[in-house]
């Protein structure tokens, strides 16, 4: 007997086991998907994250064009309950903004959405639009400064085949992955062709861009794609022409104008650019911080003062840690990129950025120790697990860091966050009900995550009605009317504020 042992996929967002699908084939719901939409572009949308899952909604919506949209993930543990979850009727990614539902319940209501696992898919398509992920493997971890990186190309590069393997020989294939400088015209370019020539299909007709998401997710999730301003270019004229065309259906370029670069390298190296420049402003400012601690300074006020002046404006401010998927590896990939693609030396200062960020929950960790030494079988209670305020992403969060110091200081740790049930990185269960774990009276509150919610007035409220705690806010959520009211009845203590 043939014994068989169904694999499942597990949905964190509802905590149920969906089986994976037997076989890859799913070329019937294409097709009989395909035919309820007959004349109509079809636009294909590679990868179901943070990214492409709101693309998806976002072309099923086009502003000038009816299209047919196909998300394609992959039919594994960790990503098959997001094809399952669009096509039986909830979206995959919980964000304050109300447009992701609106989106999502107007492409059901008029059928152009489809989700599948099968790379029939991209035979069908027009439009080809790569939204996967491209990952950085660092050597480092929150004892090790980092010690080295590696980008493995192979996932991407098997994701490329996909599509040289099934695409028509006319089709747009539009890369928005945040890739290392070079990658159009260095690795995509040629995968397709070689794939294309080796189906007896001519090269010259297919056309290549790159364009890059400024995905915020939050409360303008939709608009950050949707209502903003756009860089592209193509790997020829007629590639950026093609390019330019597809995203006036789907951008309000009205609004936003387009602003076109020469060639591919260049807007690969303007999405990273973009996030090394913030990792390193962030980066800056940590050493600061600590000097603004060291000499009784308020660096928000500092902060603030300064933002004043136009030339200014966005310098940062301090906090727990840099997280979620952009910042803590482009600048890596940037320089990656110099030394693989290009043969150059290391972006010495961009590594360093990512360095010193990576180690600031260490030091957010270490200032709670100097206020409380022996934090052993303490009651600590932390607001927040996700990298970012008002998201549901765990992914990199700093406050994963501050959680092993936490663990192994042998705290009593316990979690809340109003967007995560489930931490799927440490195979956690948040609560989310914080009124109960108030009353529990813990003996150190963290605010780790600046979630709307922990600043509301009503809140405050129930943390003055609590017994005498220490508040630790790692973020500077509170305003000084807030610290005053809370300082009447706790303790507390803000990252940053070298005057308390
Ligand atoms: N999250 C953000 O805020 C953000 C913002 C701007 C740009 N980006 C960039 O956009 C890209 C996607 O990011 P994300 O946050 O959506 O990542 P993600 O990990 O949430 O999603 C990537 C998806 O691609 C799927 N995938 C991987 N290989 C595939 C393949 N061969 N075929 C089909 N699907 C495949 C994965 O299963 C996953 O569901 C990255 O390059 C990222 O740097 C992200």
């Amino acid at each position: 007997m043939i014994e068989t042992t169904t694999r499942y996929s597990f949905n964190p967002l509802t905590g149920t086991e969906v089986p994976l699908p037997e076989t890859l084939d799913d070329k019937i719901a294409i097709d009989s998907f395909l035919e309820k939409h007959p004349g109509k572009k079809v636009v294909v949308v590679q990868g179901l994250g943070f990214v492409g899952a709101v693309m998806s909604i976002v072309c099923a919506n086009a502003l000038t064009e009816d299209y047919a949209v196909i998300g394609v993930d992959l039919a594994n543990e960790a990503n098959y309950w997001k094809i399952k979850s669009i096509n039986e009727g909830s979206f995959p990614i919980v964000a304050s903004d109300p447009k992701i539902e609106t989106y999502y319940q107007q492409s059901r209501h008029k059928g152009n959405l489809l989700a599948t696992y099968d790379a029939y898919a991209y035979s069908k398509a027009d439009v080809i639009i790569v939204d996967i992920n491209l990952d950085v493997a660092k050597d480092s971890n929150e004892m090790n400064d980092l010690a080295g990186y590696e980008v493995d190309l192979s996932p991407f590069k098997k994701a490329m085949q996909a599509i040289g393997t099934h695409c028509n020989e006319e089709v747009l294939i539009l890369v928005e992955t945040t890739v290392p400088p070079g990658t159009c015209q260095k690795v995509v370019k040629p995968i397709i062709e070689e794939s294309l020539s080796s189906r007896g299909l001519s090269t010259e007709k297919y056309k290549l861009g790159h364009s890059y998401e400024r995905v915020m997710p939050g409360p303008n999730y939709v608009d950050s794609i949707q209502n903003f301003y756009r860089v592209f270019a193509g790997i020829d004229d007629k590639s950026a022409v093609a390019t330019e065309k597809f995203l006036r259906t789907i951008i309000s370029t009205e609004k936003y104008p387009l602003t076109r670069l020469g060639n591919t390298n260049a807007t690969e190296m303007a999405k990273v650019l973009e996030n090394s420049f913030r990792a390193m402003n962030i980066a800056f400012m940590v050493e600061w911080t600590r000097f603004a601690e060291e000499a009784g300074v308020n660096i928000y006020e500092v902060v603030k003062a300064i933002r004043m002046r136009p030339t200014h404006k966005n310098i940062m401010l301090p906090g727990m840690g840099v997280g979620g998927y952009c910042l803590t590896k482009d600048p890596l990939l940037a320089s990656w990129s110099k030394q693989k693609l290009f043969e150059g030396a290391h972006l010495t200062q961009s590594e360093k950025g990512v360095t010193i960020n990576d180690k600031m929950p260490v030091y957010a960790f270490e200032y709670l120790r100097k206020n409380i030494e022996d934090l052993n079988d303490k009651k600590v209670l932390l607001l927040g697990v996700s990298y970012r305020q008002d998201v549901g992403d765990t992914r990199y969060t700093p406050v994963e860091i501050f959680y092993n110091c936490l663990e192994r200081a042998e705290a009593n740790i316990v979690l809340h966050d109003p967007h995560i049930p489930y931490w799927e990185e440490k195979k956690l269960k948040v609560a989310q009900d914080h009124k109960h774990l108030l009353k529990e009276q813990p003996d150190i509150i963290v605010i780790s995550t600046g979630h709307s919610d922990y600043k509301s007035d009503s809140f405050i409220k129930e943390l003055l009605e609590m017994e005498k705690t220490f508040i630790y806010d790692t973020i500077g959520i509170y305003t000084d009317i807030q610290l005053e009211k809370l300082l009447t009845k706790h303790q507390v203590k803000v990252l940053g504020r070298g005057d308390m």
